[in-house]
């Protein structure tokens, strides 16, 4: 029995099929969960019959698939609730527009609705859609809102479409669907690129109070952090997020410590980072903090109001200067000059690893584009959602942490 065999072994899915040309390959998909041992109840819509039967699926599954509401084989009527109760994970893959606006809807008017919301499990979806319906504002509100709702968004990935056109919203092929909802299925640590490594990750803005009222921030929104402590959980770590103040909810299976100021983040990092295997710092910490600040609000004056700044600590540099230090990687958002600042930033914190990006490009966007340097050179990641491109940064990092594989990659 292979290592993930051993650990998906018993596990419960409930896969379901919304209706698109991507079902083919949620024949593929059962197969594999099939024979890593996982118990597969499958579960499609009306219009996921008409791309693929039924009776694939039985075979396929070993088991009845459902697809009725009032099917009789559940007894009192009650297929919404029962179907998903054993259940460990919720996996739709494909996943149209339509379901996905229904599920953030709150609406539960078929089988496979009706079964999302009564879980009490985890559910992952895995889109399939038209670039345009894709990138439709409507959709994209509707995967924020699952997003906020708690729900994995798998993909989609770029590239050709059953209806002639290219773009993003093609649905992950079934090994890249296995390998993150396998992760998942066998919990933290377990399985994945990253199993057994635990990651700290920095993320958001700092807050540098002046008075009980008043602060210095800066305009990170956190997503690229938080898209990287999601990443670093799905390739199987123990992620700790430290975080400055942001909107976004905690990825599932990841720690969160809230902090609020550069000194409060430092204090927190220094004291977890022992026991860590990678140190991320994503996070936009302020460089300055305030000396004295006051303690009532400071009221209107006729002149000019002057600051008194000092540094803050560099909590990357302070990690990276550890005699025993984790694998450090730095992020450098530069407003110009991206190439010369980043590489000499990276050098100077003596980081094997720095991710640069463009701060007009990155801050509060759903997507971004990367430059990684290293000592092998330049590595381009062109523009993509944040969560894809943090996981190109982590398969970056584990492929930097393979015995002697950095010097046949690839640079520019
Ligand atoms: N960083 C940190 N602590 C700080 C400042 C930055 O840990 N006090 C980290 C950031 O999380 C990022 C990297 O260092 O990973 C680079 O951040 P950046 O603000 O670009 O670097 P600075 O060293 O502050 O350089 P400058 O602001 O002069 O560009």
């Amino acid at each position: 029995m292979s290592g993930i065999s051993a650990t998906l072994e018993g596990k419960r899915l409930l896969l379901g099929l919304t209706g698109g040309v991507a079902a083919y390959k949620a024949a593929e998909l059962t197969r594999l969960f099939v024979k890593a041992g996982v118990d597969v109840r499958v579960v499609m819509t009306d219009a996921a019959t008409r791309f693929i039967g039924t009776a694939t699926m039985q075979a396929l599954s070993g088991q009845p698939v459902f697809t009725d509401l009032w099917d009789a084989r559940i007894p009192d009527h009650m297929a919404h609730i029962e179907l998903s109760r054993d259940r460990d994970l919720i996996l739709v893959a494909p996943a149209t527009a339509d379901f996905m606006a229904r599920v953030a809807g709150g609406m539960a008017d078929d089988l496979l609705t009706t079964l999302c919301s009564a879980r009490r499990c985890p559910l992952l979806v895995a889109p399939a859609m038209n670039v345009e319906m894709w990138s439709n504002p409507a959709n994209l509100r509707n995967v924020e809102l699952l997003q906020r709702d708690g729900v994995t968004i798998l993909g989609p990935a770029v590239g050709d479409q059953a209806c002639g056109e290219t773009g993003l919203g093609r649905m992950l092929e079934p090994e890249q669907v296995f390998e993150l909802v396998a992760t998942q299925l066998a919990g933290p640590g377990r399985t994945g690129a990253l199993a057994g490594k635990k990651v700290l990750v920095t993320a958001g803005p700092t807050f540098e109070p002046i008075d009980p009222v008043r602060g210095i921030t800066n305009i990170s929104s956190g997503k690229m952090g938080y898209a990287v402590a999601q990443a670093a959980a799905e390739a199987g770590a123990e992620v700790l997020l430290i975080s400055g103040s942001t909107a976004l909810a905690v990825p599932r299976g990841v720690r969160r410590i809230d902090v609020q100021t550069a000194q409060d983040m430092h204090s927190a990092v220094m004291k977890n980072v022992a026991k860590q295997d990678i140190f991320i710092a994503v996070a936009a910490v302020a460089d300055y903090h305030v000396v004295g600040r006051k303690e009532h609000k400071i009221k209107r004056g006729k002149g000019n109001l002057t600051l008194d700044l000092a540094p803050n600590p560099d909590i990357l540099g302070a990690v990276a200067a550890l005699a025993k230090r984790p694998f450090c990687v730095g992020f450098a958002a530069e407003t110009e000059n991206l190439r010369e600042y980043a590489q000499a930033k990276r050098l100077k914190k003596n980081i094997p690893l720095l991710a640069a990006n463009l701060a007009q490009h990155a801050f509060g966007k759903d997507d971004n584009a990367l430059t990684l340097f290293d000592d092998s050179g330049e590595h381009i990641l062109p523009r993509a959602s944040k969560i894809d491109l943090a996981r190109q940064l982590v398969a970056h990092i584990v492929e930097m942490l393979q015995p002697k594989r950095g010097v046949t990659r690839k640079s520019r």
